[in-house]
């Protein structure tokens, strides 16, 4: 079949979600919705992020130079629309009250709810024209206890965590399904009143 050329984009090529978890300068937990997010290898496996323009997330982390990765799966995804909708900037997602703990190596919020969670240090920050690049240590990898079973197969265990792919500004469930489009999903979370 011929090609056509197009503009960058990644259309057609999903992306894993994760919702990176980070500490404001006050000490309340921030969650935004990120899928530039891919491994590489620097004597062990690492992580590289990439985060465009200004982010709550980006402030809190160059505070600290730590945050959290979480797997976002279909139960937590009218959430993550919303954090991937919602600026941390402004304070309109402050109110959230979500179910955290710290992490158990470096203080980053950990969301209860993800089966799947990195604790990253930012080793390198590579500053572009208005995005910057992020290359990370893994320092833990939290795993819901279920995932050690042997009991249960891999593929088993990836169906019943249900992480969520991306692409085409779409959500699509691990199987393919379509879960709907970025900004739609979010109508499925109540926020608290008064956000
Ligand atoms: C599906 C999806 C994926 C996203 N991935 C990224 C990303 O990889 N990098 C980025 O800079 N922003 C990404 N965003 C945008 C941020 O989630 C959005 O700007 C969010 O409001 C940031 O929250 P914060 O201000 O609390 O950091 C994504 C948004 C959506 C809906």
């Amino acid at each position: 079949m011929s090609k056509t050329s197009v503009g960058p984009t990644n259309d057609f090529c999903p992306q894993t979600l994760f919702l990176y978890g980070t500490f404001d300068d006050q000490g309340r937990a921030n969650f935004g919705l990120f899928c530039w997010f891919s491994y590489l290898w620097d004597s062990q496996l690492g992580v590289m992020a990439c985060i465009g323009g200004s982010k709550q997330t980006r402030d809190n982390i160059h505070r600290r130079n730590v945050f959290s990765a979480n797997l976002v799966t279909e139960a937590l995804l009218p959430l993550a629309d919303f954090l991937g909708n919602t600026p941390g900037h402004g304070g309109a997602k402050r109110n959230l009250k979500l179910e955290t703990e710290e992490g158990r190596v470096l203080p980053v919020p950990v969301l209860k709810a993800s089966p799947v969670a990195y604790e990253l240090e930012v080793k390198q920050f590579i500053p572009m024209d208005d995005g910057e690049v992020m290359l990370c240590r893994i320092r833990n990898v939290l795993q819901d206890e279920g995932l050690a079973r042997e009991d249960i197969s891999d593929p088993e265990k990836m169906n019943a965590i249900a992480p969520v792919h991306t692409t085409c500004r779409r959500y699509f469930s691990w199987s393919g399904k379509d879960l709907g489009a970025w900004g739609e999903v979010m109508s499925g979370f109540s926020t608290p009143a008064g956000i």
